[in-house]
Order: structure tokens, then C-alpha cells, then sequence
């Protein structure tokens, strides 16, 4: 059977992964459709990619009037029955197997299209766990996209061991010939390549701060200075969401058993007090309104 060239796609959350994701996807030229869990989070979505955008504008990568196509290109709903045309999803909810297990039961009953591509963008949980929690697992394909989405041009690409390769051909061309970005394949294991090479690193920069070996400004300073990073552990943490290390970190700890991958108390202590970094004003560091880092 062959498969239509994608023009309709479906993003599932709104949050700083989900709104990067369908902005690419407007601006791309594609009919995008999000899902939002309220109203309130559908609208505040949609302001967080207005705002990319205009950011688009003033940084002189994208036109007045591509900013207003792309805007055009964006609906939102709060209902998954409405993504039944739909021919690709990716699905940017919180990093919770059973949130997302849950969810892809439901896009799975759907969405009608045999060679759909259902896609999570997790940076951690095994895409098989997500792939049996539907009745065609030929569908459900990993898609990890980095943050910031417009900004960084890679795409991690799963396939599972039930991924059709009709599946796999098209969100790779997808990603690639209509979003512009570079692909890199990964075994469907626990964080797969950049993961799995950064979470340790996350996790030891925490561990240093949390015993005092240097001050969280020092080690990010060191790492920019010394290594040519272009930030530092500490700000990247903020960055990514210090909820979102640490559900990372316990699903790569679950599938290696690795001490490497547990999460030290500080950053358990800074997720329960909310410091979960820039998306909530505070972390290690302390955001203002426009998003800089504000000393503490
Ligand atoms: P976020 O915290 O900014 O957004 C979470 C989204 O999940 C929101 O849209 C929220 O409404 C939705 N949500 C929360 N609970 C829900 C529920 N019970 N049912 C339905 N929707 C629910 O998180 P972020 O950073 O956008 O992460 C989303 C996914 O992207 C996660 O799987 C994460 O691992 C992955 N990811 C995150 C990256 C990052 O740098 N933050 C990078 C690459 C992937």
C-alpha cells in the first residue's frame, strides 16, 4: 500500500517540547492540530509558540508574513478523537509511561490511516512499552526531537521490533525532506545515543554541587570555558526541566540498573519544593519573566 506525502499532523501537549515541535511542523508548510489537556494550557501553548515566533522574526530567520502562515497552520483541541485524519502524531506529554501507555491506547483507536506514524518524543522510555499498549505496533515509532526544537537540527529516530518500515521510511522522510532535520537511528534502548551520553553528565555535575566539590556557577563556568559548551550542566538541567532529568534518570535506572542513572537527593528535593528550572521561573538558577537567568 502506498503511503500519501504527510500534510496533516498531530501534536499531543502543548509544553516547551510540544510547541517547538508544531511550530517546526507549521512552519514546514504542514496542517497541524494540538492537543491541549484544558483551555487554559491549549491557550498559554499557543502563546509560547506565538512568542517563537516573533522571536523568529526580530532574529530575521523568518518573515512577517511566514510568522503569519505558520499561525494560520496551527489549531488546537482538547479532544483525541479529533485526530482521526491525521497521518502523523507525535505525542510531547510529561515523561510518564502510564500518561503516555494511556494515550497511545486512545490515538491508537483513532487514528485511521494503516501507515499512520505514531510517534513519542520521550528521551527515555522504551518505545516497545509504548508500541504494546496499542493493537498495531507497526505504527509507534520513537521521534526525539531536541530542545530548543526550532533551534537544534537533530532527530533521534526508534524503530521497535514490530516498527513497519513503510513507518519508519516516512517519518524519516518526514523529518528530514519536510522538517530539514538530520536524523541519527538508535536501538530502542532507555535514552538511546545523546541520553545516555548526557544524563550521566547531568547527574554528576548535581552530585558535584550536592557535596560541595564547586559552586554550580564554577562548574557550569568550567565546562563552557574548559570544553567549549555552549552552556553549562547546571543551566542545561534548567533548561531541559529538572521534573523531566529526573523521570529521564529513573527510566534509564530501571532499564540499566546502573548507579550512574539514579538521581541524587538534591535534585528529588528540588522537584518536590518546584524548582524544576527556566519553565518555572526558578531552578539552579533564577529565571526573569523574558527568560534570562537572573542571579540568585
Ligand atoms: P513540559 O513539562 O514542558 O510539558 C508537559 C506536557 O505534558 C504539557 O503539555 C502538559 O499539559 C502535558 N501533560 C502533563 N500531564 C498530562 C496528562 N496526565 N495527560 C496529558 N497531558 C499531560 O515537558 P517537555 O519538556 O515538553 O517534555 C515533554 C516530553 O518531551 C517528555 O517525554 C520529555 O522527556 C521529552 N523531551 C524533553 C526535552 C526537554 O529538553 N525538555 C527534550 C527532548 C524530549
Amino acid at each position: 500500500m502506498t503511503s500519501e506525502k504527510i500534510q496533516r499532523v498531530g501534536v499531543i501537549g502543548a509544553g516547551i517540547m510540544g510547541a517547538g515541535i508544531a511550530e517546526v511542523c507549521a512552519r514546514a508548510h504542514v496542517d497541524v492540530l494540538v492537543f491541549e489537556q484544558t483551555r487554559e494550557l491549549a491557550a498559554a501553548g499557543r502563546s509560547r509558540i506565538l512568542r517563537s515566533l516573533d522571536r523568529g522574526v526580530s532574529s530575521g530567520k523568518i518573515t512577517e508574513r511566514e510568522r503569519e502562515q505558520a499561525a494560520w497552520r496551527l489549531r488546537f483541541t482538547s479532544d483525541l478523537g479529533d485526530f482521526a485524519d491525521r497521518q502523523l502524531v507525535v505525542e510531547a506529554v510529561v515523561e510518564d509511561e502510564k500518561v503516555k501507555s494511556e494515550i497511545f491506547t486512545e490515538l491508537d483507536s483513532v487514528v485511521t490511516d494503516p501507515n499512520a506514524v505514531l510517534a513519542s518524543n520521550t528521551s527515555s522510555i522504551p518505545i516497545m512499552k509504548l508500541g504494546i499498549a496499542t493493537k498495531s505496533p507497526e505504527r509507534v515509532i520513537g521521534m526525539h526531537f531536541f530542545n530548543p526544537v526550532p533551534v537544534l537540527p537533530l532527530v533521534e529516530l526508534v524503530t521497535t521490533l514490530k516498527t513497519s518500515s513503510t513507518v519508519s521510511q516516512r517519518a524519516e522522510a518526514f523529518a528530514s525532506d519536510v522538517l530539514g532535520k538530520q536524523v541519527v537511528r538508535s536501538a530502542d534502548r532507555s535514552g538511546f545515543v545523546v541520553n545516555a551520553l548526557l544524563v550521566p553528565y547531568l547527574l554528576s555535575a548535581i552530585r558535584m554541587v550536592e557535596s560541595g566539590f564547586a559552586t554550580k556557577e564554577d562548574i557550569d563556568k568550567a565546562t563552557v570555558l574548559g570544553l567549549a559548551h555552549p552552556m553549562g550542566p547546571l543551566a542545561l538541567t534548567d533548561l531541559v526541566g529538572l521534573d523531566t532529568v529526573k523521570s529521564i534518570a529513573d527510566s534509564m535506572y530501571e532499564e540499566f540498573k546502573e548507579p550512574l542513572y539514579s538521581a541524587p537527593p538534591l535534585l528529588l528535593r528540588m522537584v518536590e519544593a518546584g524548582l524544576v528550572g527556566k519553565k518555572a521561573g526558578a531552578g539552579f538558577y533564577e529565571y526573569a519573566e523574558n527568560g534570562r537567568a537572573s542571579k540568585k
